[in-house]
């Protein structure tokens, strides 16, 4: 499953048009400096005496281990819950992405881990609409979803269902041996043409 290094030379090229594109299209993860507010942070949402200093101790056979970033207690509407599940379900559609591109397009190694990241995205891939379940979009001028996805449902939904086709047709190709370059490639299309399209950012 290993592409020759002949292969991975002459993809040099290729590799190169990818991290321009790349570098403008919408796969990068914001940093969360670039955050308008703490939707996604993991602070405490409430003014209580709780410091961000202090960390939860978590016990386990490895000794006690203070985390630092426990999980905020609550939100305020169901809309930021599901806003945050949908931003941390993206970021891991984006990590299992980037894994196999750099495999694929880096000669980063790891081409036995493929499948694993391919399934993965197709489990995630086929749940994609469950992320957009509640109107929950973001402000005016804000980083996030565009109302347009809740205004007209019937053409969003097109996106996340050829979404959905393209992951599972992804994971086909890994099974079958098929050409992982192009699938990933056409995978990527499906991604940045519904963030052109309806992310606002
Ligand atoms: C059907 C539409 C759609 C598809 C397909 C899609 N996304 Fe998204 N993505 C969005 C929307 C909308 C947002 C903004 C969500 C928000 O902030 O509420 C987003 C946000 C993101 C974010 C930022 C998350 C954050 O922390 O703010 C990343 C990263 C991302 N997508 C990666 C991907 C990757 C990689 C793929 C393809 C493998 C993909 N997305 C496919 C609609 C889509």
């Amino acid at each position: 499953m290993k592409p020759s290094r002949n292969v991975v030379a002459g993809l040099g090229l290729a590799a190169g048009v990818y991290v321009l594109a790349a570098g403008l299209v919408a796969l990068a993860v914001p940093t969360q400096a670039a955050r308008p507010q703490g939707l996604g942070s993991a602070g405490p949402a409430h003014g209580h005496s709780h410091s961000h200093a202090d960390a939860e101790p978590l016990s386990g056979p490895f000794g006690v281990h203070g985390d630092r970033h426990p999980q905020a207690p609550s939100f305020a509407t169901p809309a930021e819950g599901l806003t945050e599940r949908r931003r941390r379900s993206m970021n891991a559609l984006s990590g299992h992405f980037r894994a196999v591109s750099a495999t694929l397009l880096s000669d980063a190694g790891g081409a036995e881990m493929i499948p694993v990241h391919a399934e993965a995205l197709a489990a995630l891939g086929a749940q994609i609409d469950a992320l957009f379940a509640l109107p929950s979009a973001a402000a005016e001028g804000e980083q996030g979803a565009l109302a347009a996805i809740w205004q007209e449902p019937d053409r969003f939904a097109q996106y996340t269902a050829a979404f959905s086709a393209e992951t599972a047709r992804f994971a086909q190709t890994v099974r079958d041996g098929g050409d992982l370059i192009n699938g990933l490639h056409d995978l990527r299309y499906y991604c940045v043409a519904c963030h052109a399209d309806f992310r606002q950012r």
